[in-house]
């Protein structure tokens, strides 16, 4: 189902989990469009725009689905919307080790103490729930981490509607803006987020 260059990126993969995981989002990808558009899995192809988002091709034509994908070990993310919905999704596994004190660098100051009010216990959880929305947004935009970090921040990602904001400096209106989280398995955090309304499909598929 995949092109020469999708199946030589997955042959880079050092691990074979990083190399199944590759496979199985891209091929997740390839199958949601082809199952919204009515075309072969196959007859997709790729190009990325100026940050290195993907936007996927029929011929020389823009597909009229959005989408994004992310991976991460054991769980693989797809998210389709209507064309030129910006969208962007990202899962983290909130047990995953890492050193609490490079917040400092990614976090804007109301999440930071929003993180650090946690128990001890929950505060690299709390760190997961807010990078995986934080990454949503840059994965939405196109921008990924050409955008600075620091200049939009989530204050309590656990109270529904989650809401963005945005620094003086953002060209953008909180309220175009929607996201959503889940927890999978007790360990995934996955959010998604999109300039719109509307709300999302969630489907599982067990591996
Ligand atoms: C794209 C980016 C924003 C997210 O990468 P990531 O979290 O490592 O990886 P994800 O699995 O969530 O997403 C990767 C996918 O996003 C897509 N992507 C790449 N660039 C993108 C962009 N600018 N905008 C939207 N999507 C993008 C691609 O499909 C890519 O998968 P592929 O290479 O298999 O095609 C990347 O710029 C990045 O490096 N993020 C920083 C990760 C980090 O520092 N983590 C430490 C804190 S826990």
């Amino acid at each position: 189902m995949l092109d020469s260059f999708e199946r030589e990126q997955a042959s880079r993969q050092v691990f074979e989990t990083g190399r199944v995981e590759y496979i199985v989002a891209h091929a997740m990808v390839r199958n949601a469009l082809a199952n919204e558009l009515g075309v072969d899995p196959h007859d997709f192809r790729f190009t990325r725009g100026k940050y290195g988002k993907p936007i996927a091709l029929l011929g020389r034509t823009t597909v009229a689905i959005s989408f994004n994908l992310s991976h991460t070990k054991g769980m693989v993310v797809v998210g389709i919307a209507a064309k030129n919905t910006d969208l962007g999704v990202d899962v983290e596994n909130r047990l995953r080790k890492i050193d609490l004190s490079i917040a400092n660098h990614y976090f804007a100051p109301p999440e930071l103490s929003w993180i650090m009010a946690q128990a001890t216990s929950n505060q690299t959880s709390a760190f997961m729930s807010l990078w995986t929305l934080k990454e949503a947004f840059i994965k939405a935009t196109g921008k990924g981490l050409s955008q600075e970090l620091n200049q939009f921040w989530f204050t309590n990602p656990f109270i529904t509607p989650i809401r963005i904001n945005f620094g003086a400096d953002m060209q953008e209106s909180n309220s175009l803006w929607s996201f959503e989280q889940r927890m999978l398995l007790d360990k995934y955090y996955i959010s998604i987020g999109w300039r719109g309304l509307g709300q999302v499909n969630w489907i599982e598929i067990p591996d």
